[in-house]
């Protein structure tokens, strides 16, 4: 299905890599905010080659349970057969490329074409044909017509994924040590479960403006003064003098606060009981004694999952390209792309299974007020992002490119003895400049395994 990607493009897309401006020097092309072409690359060099997040297994628990996702701007239904494996296929019957399935999620049988009839079984073999007899004379290889399906489909801990790219590496090795920490952050507390219901909303905007804002804590004080003014805020979350950026392979960061070494070793002395407890105290009496903010305080084994450093990053990971980890009110955020200037936006809030009615319905307060169509946060972020869109559409305005230096230059990654790397900072533009170089580097990249040889690695030292 994609092999013209990897072995040059028909279309003449290849030449038009030559199109992908560089963007050293933290300077940001406005073209690739609105040139069309662009964004075809990207719909074939990004989202048709990466893993893409498809849903939590709790979603689908049950043999016929479905859910409707994207990849790009393919539609695909993810759904668990009779023998219990999880399959991403695209919604487009094979006849006349109809929507097969119309329903966001539910549980079924088969799915029927509602334009003639084709009829699909839960692994998308075509099953059924309408008038095969009296009108194809039986001359139709039903083998032939199953439904296409995705490369390869796995899960980290329950989180499903899929990728249309067969030459994609394992989801673990896509996601390394700072996708896997950042996907570790939604499950501090053990095992979780999604929420009814997904969050949607489309903004005017480009995908990319909706990425790099999840590491912007430069915009928070300003952009969101009145969520503040009003309480929603917890003024301990700005904390713009303390920041972390742990930087990961193919474009993966989390950026944002962190918790202090000496504050991190009075947590570890806790037990998780004691945690648990502090949890449950009531707001202001837990931020006397706890650090930070009202997110849940991160159990051992969370601990150890996630490193030395990444339990000290509260700041947000986003799985490259487009899945935002909102950590603090436990909610995965897709950005899909809906052509260069709009963006549809999901969010998914999944919760951990430990948590009492109070915590439940706590988080979800928090969750239906700060994003979503309902968010006061994601209103005053989207108005931003549709006019820095709109701004790169001028034919004066785009000559002019984005200013993304700050602290370009001035911090350093370290190294910990365990490996991981992080840069300890206060606010700073490194994990927005990362991102950036990591799509250049997609962009340019012919197949995976020119990407694979030709991608940064994750720096160190001078930053
Ligand atoms: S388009 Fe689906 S049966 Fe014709
Ligand atoms: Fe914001």
């Amino acid at each position: 299905m994609l092999d013209h990607d990897r072995h040059g493009d028909s279309t003449g897309i290849d030449a038009d890599a030559a199109i992908v401006p560089d963007l050293a020097g933290g300077l940001i092309d406005r073209s690739i905010y609105s040139d069309p072409r662009i964004y075809e690359l990207e719909l074939r060099r990004i989202f048709a080659r990466a893993w893409n997040f498809m849903c939590h297994e709790s979603q689908i628990a049950n043999a016929g349970d479905y859910f409707i996702n994207y990849i790009g701007e393919d539609q695909v239904v993810v759904v668990r057969g009779e023998d219990g494996a999880v399959r991403v296929l695209l919604n487009t019957c094979r006849h006349r490329g109809n929507a097969l399935c119309r329903a966001e999620l539910g549980n079924t049988k088969t799915f029927v074409c509602s334009y003639h009839g084709w009829t699909y079984g839960l692994d998308g073999t075509l099953i059924g044909v309408p008038g095969k007899a009296n009108f194809y004379r039986d001359a139709i290889d039903q083998a032939k017509w199953g439904l296409v399906q995705a490369a390869k489909v796995d899960h980290y801990k329950g989180f499903y994924f899929a990728t249309l790219d067969p030459l994609a590496p394992s989801l673990f090795d896509y996601l390394g040590d700072v996708g896997r920490t950042g996907m570790e952050s939604m499950l501090t507390q053990g095992e979780v479960v999604a929420l009814d219901g997904v969050q949607k909303n489309v903004i005017d905007c480009n995908w990319k403006i909706a990425v790099d804002n999840l590491f912007d804590w430069y915009h928070v004080r300003i952009s969101h003064n009145s969520a503040s003014r009003v309480g929603f805020l917890d003024q301990r979350l700005m904390m713009p003098m303390s920041q972390m950026v742990m930087l990961g392979e193919l474009g993966h960061a989390i950026g944002g606060p962190m918790v202090s070494v000496e504050k991190q070793a009075q947590l570890d002395a806790l037990s998780d009981e004691e945690r648990r407890a502090l949890d449950q105290l009531p707001d202001a009496e837990r931020a006397k004694q706890a650090p930070i903010e009202r997110r849940p305080l991160r159990s051992t084994a969370a601990r150890a999952a996630m490193g030395p450093l990444g339990v000290r990053a509260m700041g947000h990971p986003n799985i490259f390209p487009n899945l935002w980890i909102s950590t603090r009110g436990m909610q995965l955020s897709l950005r899909l792309p809906r052509g260069p200037g709009r963006t549809e936006i999901w969010w998914f809030t999944v919760l951990p299974k430990s948590f009492t009615e109070q915590q439940r319905r706590k988080a979800r307060k928090f969750v239906t007020h700060a994003f979503g169509p309902a968010g006061l946060l994601e209103q005053d972020d989207g108005e931003n992002w549709s006019q820095s869109t709109q701004s790169s559409r001028g034919v004066a305005s785009r000559r002019y490119a984005h200013n993304m230096q700050m602290a370009m230059g001035q911090d350093e990654v370290l190294v910990d003895p365990s490996g991981q790397k992080a840069i300890e900072t206060r606010v700073n533009e490194h994990a927005q400049r990362w991102t950036y170089r990591c799509w250049g580097e997609w962009l340019r990249a012919r197949d995976w395994p020119d990407l694979l040889a030709n991608r940064s690695p994750v720096p160190v030292g001078r930053i």
